[in-house]
């Protein structure tokens, strides 16, 4: 599994410590930046980290801006996105069980790095249960 990841301006503090974390587990991902003391619009930033994951380059994406909702409201208009914006344990699994959600999104002045990583940890471990939430993201897409 390879994830994708980016923030805007608000987010590389709360990044690095994502980083960390995944590199702590030997998790792949591939950085998008931005880097402390860099400015991006954040709708830019989510095209780049949403086309990897539509072009095939990364499976999951991780986007973090001030709130987490401009990137997930950016990242839901990429055909093929299915972005949810989590600072709960709970929203974050079934958000991957039962939306099939690709990107989440983390607000970085809303939750702590340590709620953060573990609600990577829930979405990159929860799997897609299929069956009659197959046919409703069917019906999103
Ligand atoms: C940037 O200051 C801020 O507006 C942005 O990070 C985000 O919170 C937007 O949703």
């Amino acid at each position: 599994m390879k994830i994708a990841i980016g923030c805007d301006h608000a987010g590389p503090a709360l990044k690095a410590e994502i980083l960390a974390h995944l590199d702590e587990r030997g998790i792949e991902y591939k950085d998008f930046g931005v880097q402390e003391g860099e400015k991006v619009d954040y709708p830019d930033k989510a095209r780049e980290v949403c086309s990897a994951i539509t072009g095939g380059e990364c499976d999951l994406g991780i986007l973090i801006c001030g709130t987490g909702i401009g990137m997930s409201i950016s990242a839901n208009k990429v055909r093929g996105i299915r972005a949810a914006c989590c600072s709960d344990h709970f929203s974050a699994k079934y958000t991957r069980a039962h939306n099939n959600a690709n990107v989440l999104c983390i607000g970085a002045r809303v939750v702590g790095a340590g709620l953060a990583v573990e609600l990577v940890d829930v979405f990159l471990e929860t799997g897609f249960e299929g069956g009659r939430h197959k046919r409703r993201v069917d019906k999103i897409e």
